[in-house]
């Protein structure tokens, strides 16, 4: 590649990780990885002046979003720490820490290996004062509020604490809670999180911390740095965290051989199936801080600690070929054809390669040896390619140009990841997904109907589109094969039953990118016809609650194409509900009559949604983001900084949780 090309490389990789890091704050590298890549992008374009770009992103911030922490220069700088694999590589460390303290007399602490993100908490006067991520080591970024909103972390130490203390852990998600986000997601159509940890790393650099406090992270600390002689070993560390109210694990335990450490080890391997979070591996530390103090650093590491991680398990296998699937809302997602490989109970024969770049970064061809892991992953992810295995002959994978079921050229929206196939109402796939959608449990739930008769219905012409539906006969149906008088007459009754489907599922059910059960909900509520909802403004959208900017997008550009209004004409006419009957609260005062309101943060007295139905039934409107229309914000704790900001600077008068009830009189 010459030197013009690695630039314009750099600028394409750069682009792509901004926005995963800005815009949909799901950044897939790390800040130091980040910051390096860019390092060697300023560093080549100095060289280089003749391919000077303005738009590269060197010369600005990227995103929709401005990156607002603050950051804050560690007092210790964060290291990490020396990883292991084997019983072997930890008998040299221990071999190691005997040689240089010429004794065993000596003890271990061993502890989990937490999967989630370090941090640095500072307390004074036992109020956590500032949270700080690990950033490069040397300053990371200040991220107190939305670390206040863990609630597993007291703001305010309890006991003898010290003046001033800093403690370190590690921030984490429950896989429970995770899986849970990305079924939303996936009911939305929209791409999953990998796993709980880079879940939890987009949650914790969201901007506004009302926002994060929706989401359940979860912290261990497990490192106590200021110490002025408060104790003297690791293990009393971890107890005086505890009788401060800090969250320590109570897995921890004192070794007094290596022997005791494999013991540890194995059990935990075995055990942590039955963790509710993810844990890679085991840290090992000196528990004596003077023996620490004798031990000292590397260049990176401490040499009284050591890391050692479980063995991933993966397997190599043959990747035959790379096939495409598209999804109902048309995006692209290559997956890779395996030779079948049997990994942690199960064959494996597919693997998602997500997107385009995924399978430019792997470099990966058809005919490779690839690693295969399942990790904490659900879905098996190739981790790399055997390349000493590599045939010469193989050739560079060529991403398909066209959709592999209707032939229609992909496009791929600047800034994103995916290939789409635009040909929505015609690619067979996406309407049969669109109707298979439709017709779902949670959507018009239409009784004696499947996933397969939508295909049998598609295959014999009789559907096109949702709408179709309402217009088949018990004829046609009884038609297909191997359909019986008595499941015909089922599917036509339940066809008939589900016009009777609220309007929030209707909403739900027509497939719009983005809009989840959730936001349907959201979106019924306050737009109570559909014809209002079909007239509301990019800005009048972003002004309901959980509507941003990329739904609100796709919103309206779903009611400016022609087919789709035609379609929920035809729905409508087949007697489809398009209004919200719920009947509207019961008013109490108009003491907010025609005000705009906006909530933020987290409130003591009441729930944010108790506190949103007080401003309806008092004659206000809710929204969701700060404008110059908003009349009030009311602020609870933790209302992200960014928002104060621009109530402020818009002069938007901020009320305290007991000022708006006071207002209402309460
Ligand atoms: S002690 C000098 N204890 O693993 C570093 N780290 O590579 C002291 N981690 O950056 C760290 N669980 O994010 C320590 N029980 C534990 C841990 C732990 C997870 C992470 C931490 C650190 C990395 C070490």
């Amino acid at each position: 590649m010459d030197i013009r090309d690695t630039i314009e490389q750099l600028r394409k990789t750069l682009t792509e990780h901004n926005y995963q890091y800005y815009v949909l704050a799901r950044p897939s590298i790390s800040d130091y990885e980040f910051d390096k890549l860019l390092e060697e992008l300023i560093a080549l374009e100095k060289a280089h002046p003749e391919y000077a770009d303005p738009d590269s992103p060197s010369q600005k911030v990227g995103g929709a979003v401005n990156k607002q922490f603050e950051t804050f220069a560690h007092q210790y700088p964060m290291l990490s720490l020396g990883n292991t694999y084997s019983e072997d590589d930890l008998k040299e460390f221990d071999e190691r820490v005997y040689k240089q303290l010429g004794h065993r007399d000596y003890e271990y602490v061993c502890e989990l290996k937490f999967d989630g993100l370090s941090i640095s908490l500072l307390y004074e006067n036992g109020k956590l004062l500032r949270a700080v991520t690990r950033g490069d080591g040397v300053k990371g970024d200040v991220v107190t509020d939305n670390v206040k909103t863990i609630k597993a972390l007291k703001t305010q130490l309890k006991g003898d604490y010290p003046e001033y203390l800093e403690v370190r852990g590690e921030i984490f998600m429950h896989r429970p809670a995770f899986e849970k986000i990305n079924m939303d997601r996936e009911e939305a159509g929209e791409d999953l999180y990998a796993n709980p940890r880079n879940l939890a790393s987009g949650i914790l650099k969201q901007q506004d911390s009302a926002e994060v406090a929706k989401k359940p992270l979860d912290i261990f600390l497990y490192q106590l740095i200021e110490n002025k002689g408060l104790v003297k070993t690791h293990f009393e560390s971890l107890s005086s965290l505890k009788q401060w109210g800090l969250p320590v694990s109570d897995a921890s335990r004192k070794c007094s051989s290596i022997e005791e450490v494999f013991h540890f080890i194995n059990q935990w391997d075995e055990q942590r199936k039955q963790l509710s979070y993810d844990i890679d591996g085991v840290v090992i530390k000196i528990n004596d801080y003077n023996q620490r103090e004798e031990l000292g650093f590397t260049a990176k590491s401490p040499r009284w600690a050591i890391a050692y991680k479980f063995k991933t398990e993966a397997a190599l296998t043959r990747l035959n070929e790379i096939t495409y699937q598209v999804g109902r809302t048309g995006a692209i997602t290559p997956v890779a054809n395996l030779e079948p490989v049997f990994l942690l109970g199960t064959t494996i024969k597919r693997a998602s390669l997500h997107n385009a770049n995924e399978i430019e970064r792997l470099d990966v061809r058809e005919g490779d040896y690839v690693f295969v892991e399942k990790g904490g992953e659900i879905i098996p992810k190739i981790t790399g390619v055997d390349l000493t295995k590599r045939d010469p002959g193989l050739q560079m994978h060529v991403y398909i140009a066209a959709c592999p079921d209707c032939q229609t050229a992909l496009v791929r929206k600047p800034g994103e990841a995916q290939h789409y196939c635009p040909n929505e109402l015609g690619c067979p796939t996406q309407v049969t997904g669109k109707i298979q959608h439709f017709i779902h449990r949670k959507a018009m739930d239409i009784n004696g109907m499947g996933d397969e008769t939508v295909e049998m219905l598609y295959k014999n012409g009789l559907i096109r589109n949702m709408a179709d539906l309402y217009d088949l006969k018990y004829e046609e149906v009884l038609s297909l094969d191997r359909m019986a008088d008595k499941s015909a007459q089922n599917l036509i009754d339940g066809i008939k039953a589900s016009t009777a489907i609220p309007y929030a599922r209707v909403l739900f059910a027509l497939g719009i990118r983005y809009v989840g059960e959730t936001v349907a909900k959201k979106l019924a509520s306050a737009f109570k016809t559909i014809e209002q909802l079909m007239a509301a403004t990019y800005d009048e959208l972003l002004k309901v609650d959980e509507i941003g900017d990329r739904i609100a997008l796709s919103i309206t550009e779903y009611f400016s194409d022609e087919r789709h209004i035609e379609q929920i004409q035809r729905l409508k006419e087949a007697g489809l509900q398009f209004e919200n009957t719920e009947k509207e609260k019961e008013k109490v005062s108009d003491v907010l009559n025609g005000k705009i309101v906006v909530i933020s943060g987290v409130f003591s007295k009441f729930s944010r949604d108790e506190i949103k139905e007080l401003v309806e039934v008092n004659g206000g409107k809710n929204a969701g983001s700060i404008s110059s229309k908003t009349h009030y914000v009311v602020a609870g704790e933790n209302m992200g900084p960014a928002k104060l900001e621009k109530a402020r600077q818009l002069n938007i008068p901020i009320l305290s949780e007991d000022e708006f009830l006071a207002m209402i009189s309460i």
